[in-house]
């Protein structure tokens, strides 16, 4: 099992640099930082993952493993994730969904789902944490906006042990600085980040 971090990881899911994730990425990290805490901010754009061949060879590898795992960086996202306190997604809607960059890596992530289903005790025994995420849509309205984003968050980070609290959903913030300009959603995203390293204290402890 990888020895937990100490920092808050924050992901950054947005294939826009510089945008309202980036910037909710930011805050959130700000928040960390005067809290006392420590934050890593990674940019899954940065990162090269390859889509899920669905060849079901984890199923049968005695260790889970995936056969792309030596051909881009998933396993390293995976690292990350497995060692850290407690995370936080910010991420906007693409199509009412997460980005597909973001989404490529979560089904990656098969190979989790598959040895949980063997019981394989390397990841049984991952301590309890908590995943929180803050949702950027562009459109003002749409009651389920942030519901597909939601249910494919909740669903990957249970194969990591970690719990998905309520998302922060921002609505109506489609244009670089948008999310800036709205002195309440800055609060909400600066509360999400203390809440954050509040959980990650709890585990670290
Ligand atoms: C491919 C694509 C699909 C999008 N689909 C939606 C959508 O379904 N609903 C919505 O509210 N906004 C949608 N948007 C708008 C983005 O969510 C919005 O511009 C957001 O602020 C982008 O985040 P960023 O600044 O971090 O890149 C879409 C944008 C793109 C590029």
């Amino acid at each position: 099992m990888p020895e937990l971090s100490g920092s808050v990881l924050v992901f950054a899911c947005s294939h826009r640099a510089g945008g309202n994730s980036d910037a909710a990425a930011e805050l959130v990290a700000r928040a960390v930082r005067e809290a006392g805490g420590a934050v890593r901010v990674v940019p899954l754009r940065d990162y090269n993952v390859l889509a899920c061949l669905a060849c079901r060879a984890c199923a049968k590898d005695p260790e889970s493993r995936c056969v792309l795992r030596k051909k881009d960086q998933a396993e390293e996202l995976f690292s990350l994730l497995l060692a850290a306190p407690s995370v936080v997604f910010c991420s906007p809607i693409y199509f009412y969904a997460l980005p597909s960059q973001c989404k490529t890596w979560i089904d990656r992530s098969q190979r989790f789902w598959e040895a949980r289903r063997k019981g394989d005790a390397w990841l049984l025994e991952q301590p309890e944490r908590q995943g929180f995420a803050c949702l950027v849509g562009g459109q003002p309205s749409g009651q389920k906006l942030f519901d597909g984003a939601r249910m494919t968050l909740k669903y990957f980070l249970v194969n990591f042990g970690m719990t998905l609290a309520e998302p922060v959903g921002l609505r109506g913030k489609d244009e670089r600085g948008d999310l800036l300009a709205d002195p309440l959603a800055v609060d909400r995203v600066l509360a999400l980040g203390r809440e954050a390293w509040a959980a990650a204290q709890g585990v670290l402890e």
